[in-house]
């Protein structure tokens, strides 16, 4: 298959809005893919040659075509608590999450959630995502399960939990190491499955269910880890007062070994430098959450206090804190976060994060995030003028750079006009089976 259009891929993270080399720009542009792979990718003239006279081609000019869409923290169980009113942090957790999360036992339910929840990350271009599901196993079969069933490239685990937390959803140190043991087992490199290790944060771990992480995690050098690191002040002063020995809240993950090139920790919004320093060193991300970060009223995220540590970051939209599934929404709210910090994000940095910076946070670089030869054809169409008032905004618009910008202000699920994992055409599917009502 030819997929045709204005091709834009990444090789470089933009140092400036003129940084040219970062990126490749194809105005009549094509990407090749046999086999659920990229083969090649330039001008359409050029790559047509290579794959021969009777190759099947797609056009989707004049729509841009770029590597599918990453998103590396949000949770599967919140898909129906978004938008969920009126409390910060804790208390939204004990009124409507751990509630919401309670459903999960029932794997029926789990099933049904995880298909809706496939579908509406391929309606807003996301191939791959990175997500906690709930305590309970059977919630990552279900996740897994409906991944599997689309093709796409999914992270995921069980999440452990053994406090503050309801009856129902309490597991102990031994059983969330055994079950999570077991789902390693069973999911982790299985087809595109990858595995992460879920501690949920300090506040619902003891520090017995902390050292089962840590020989999960040192058992299990290839699975991820991901956690929720200083999100809200109430929540840092609660974390620390139930680890006293710990310098600082990232040193509670520090003294359990969890830091490393793997791990994922959600928000980092209120860190000292010691802590920023502290990630710096171990290679740990950080991930940017804009959308939750305003809606929780958690902060304002220091992106600069990261570059300038040399302390890795990525983005993600957090559903169900997070209040759109769609990474074009998620960048329109990082800019305007950053604004208020004074700093600046520019478009070709922002659909830069979105792809290969966020492959490169996974250390999938070689996989997904970028058209290059052998990588996934993991691949979405957008279209800047899908709305009347964004058609009319382009009518102005003079540089791929501003047509960048107005996708990420002004768009949403609806400029996504096809989305291909693995190289099969996924969108009028997934919007499809979105339109169907049931319960
Ligand atoms: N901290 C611990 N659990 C959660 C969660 O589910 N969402 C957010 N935003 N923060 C958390
Ligand atoms: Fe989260």
């Amino acid at each position: 298959l030819l997929i045709r259009g204005r091709v834009l891929t990444f090789v470089a993270e933009p140092q400036g809005i003129d940084d040219t080399a970062a990126w490749r720009y194809f105005e009549d542009g094509a990407v090749f893919v046999r086999g659920g792979k990229v083969v090649a990718t330039g001008d359409y003239a050029e790559v047509r040659g290579r794959a021969g006279a009777d190759v099947a081609v797609a056009d989707h000019r004049p729509n841009l075509v770029l590597p599918g869409l990453i998103d590396t923290h949000l949770h599967f169980p919140q898909t129906q608590a978004i938008a969920s009113y009126g409390a910060q942090l804790l208390e939204w957790l004990n009124t409507y999450i751990f509630v919401e999360e309670q459903k999960f036992c029932d794997t029926g339910h789990a099933a049904a959630v995880a298909d809706r929840f496939m579908d509406e990350l391929i309606s807003n271009g996301t191939t791959t995502a990175v997500a906690y599901c709930s305590v309970h196993p059977e919630s990552v079969d279900a996740y897994f399960t409906a991944a599997e069933a689309r093709g796409m490239g999914m992270i995921g685990g069980k999440v452990m939990m053994d406090r503050n937390a309801p009856d129902a959803l309490r597991d102990t140190p031994q059983q969330g190491y055994d079950e999570t043991k077991a789902l390693i087992a069973k999911w982790h490199g299985r087809g595109r499955a990858r595995y992460a290790i879920s501690p949920r944060f300090a506040i619902t771990s003891t520090p017995e269910q902390l050292e089962m992480s840590q020989a999960l995690v040192a058992e299990n050098p290839t699975c991820y880890v991901q956690t929720h690191l200083s999100e809200n002040k109430d929540e840092i002063a609660f974390a620390t007062s139930l680890y006293p020995e710990a310098k600082d809240y990232t040193d509670i993950y520090a003294r359990y070994g969890l830091l490393n090139e793997r791990m994922l920790l959600g928000h980092c919004i209120h860190l000292s430098d010691r802590e920023i320093a502290v990630l710096a060193e171990t290679r740990s991300v950080g991930v940017f959450c804009p959308t939750s970060n305003l809606f929780l009223g958690s902060g304002l995220f220091d992106r600069d206090r990261f570059d300038k540590a040399g302390a890795r970051w990525s983005v993600a939209t957090d559903v169900g804190a997070g209040t759109s599934f769609s990474m074009l929404e998620t960048m329109d709210e990082a800019y305007k976060v950053l604004h208020l910090r004074g700093q600046k994000l520019t478009p070709f940095n922002s659909f830069y994060r979105m792809t290969l910076g966020n492959a490169r946070a996974l250390g999938l670089e070689d996989q997904i995030g970028s058209l290059h030869a052998g990588a996934n054809a993991d691949i979405v169409v957008l279209d800047s003028s899908a709305k009347p008032a964004m058609e009319y905004r382009m009518r102005t618009a003079t540089s791929l750079a501003q047509e960048l910008f107005i996708l990420q202000t002004m768009g949403d699920d609806r400029c996504v006009a096809e989305v291909y994992v693995a190289g099969k055409a996924m969108k009028a599917k997934a919007s499809a089976k979105a339109r169907v009502p049931e319960t």
